[in-house]
């Protein structure tokens, strides 16, 4: 499957960096945010997803993102052979296997993957607006909720990177990215940055870049190898191929 790429020998020695987006949880149950006419769960992102939605209209914010954490948390919302291919090529290649995800779900965690950096943020935690210390939750957060972390006590937020807002971990991922052998992006449309430029960092580094998409991203060009269709088909059957050495 893999073209114009050696694999070493000892597959457990080959050093991968995943990026997945919202395709990857699609058949999990969970919507995509580019696949109705700008709108995420019937709410236009500005009102929902930036520091000034918040401003204006807390209220609806919090009840977004206590009604995205109750969808999560709800049984009918379940990890896809997607994410169970890549717990299962982290247990093959261990730390050597880092998943960076776009995605506030914790289906990587659920399917196995304990390599997984957040770097938009979690649905399952809250942030101390004074401190901006995070705490797991799993219960609704409102205007009322007060953190434990200060004297006295503060109000929290979902722990959600919005627009205009600074991605979590870009040292930890640009630095493994320099000294990946692979990244493979996984269904997400290149349409946010920073993480529709880490296809132009890993070329940087002379990193083999996949695409593994429903159909091709707005980055397609800037990409080694692509393969299409759904990922619960796709990722799985990459995985296999790399597991087989080919
Ligand atoms: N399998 C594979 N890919 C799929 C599937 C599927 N079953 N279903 C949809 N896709 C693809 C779509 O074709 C699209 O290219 O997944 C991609 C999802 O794109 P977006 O909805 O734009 O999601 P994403 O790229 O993760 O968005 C990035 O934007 O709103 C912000 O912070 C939010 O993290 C999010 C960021």
């Amino acid at each position: 499957m893999l073209t114009n790429f050696q694999l070493p020998e000892d597959i457990a020695t080959l050093k991968v960096v995943v990026l997945t987006g919202a395709g990857i949880s699609a058949e999990s149950g969970l919507k995509t945010f580019r696949d109705n006419n700008g709108l995420w769960e019937n709410h236009a992102v500005e009102a929902v997803a930036t520091p000034e939605g918040f401003e204006q209209k807390p209220s609806l914010v919090y009840r977004f993102y206590n009604e995205r954490r109750q969808q999560l948390l709800s049984p009918e919302v379940k990890p896809n052979a997607a994410h169970y291919a890549l717990a299962k090529l982290e247990a093959k290649l261990a730390d050597n296997l880092w998943i960076v995800t776009q995605n506030v779900d914790n289906l990587h965690q659920r399917a196995g993957s304990n390599n997984v950096l957040h770097m938009h943020g979690s649905l399952l935690s809250a942030r101390c607006l004074q401190s901006q210390k995070n705490v797991e939750t799993f219960s609704n957060i409102d205007g009322t909720s007060r953190c434990s972390c200060c004297q006295p006590s503060s109000k929290m937020r979902p722990d959600i990177v919005w627009f205009g807002e600074i991605p979590k971990h870009m040292e930890r991922i640009e630095s493994l990215l320099m000294e990946a052998d692979l990244f493979v992006s996984i269904g997400t449309s290149g349409t946010v940055y920073p993480a529709a430029g880490f296809v132009n960092l890993a070329n940087h580094y002379q990193v083999h870049s996949v695409e593994l998409n429903l159909e091709p991203s707005e980055g397609v060009t800037r990409f080694a190898e692509k393969h299409y269709g759904s990922a619960s088909r796709v990722v799985d059957e990459f995985v296999e191929q790399l597991l087989k050495g080919c």
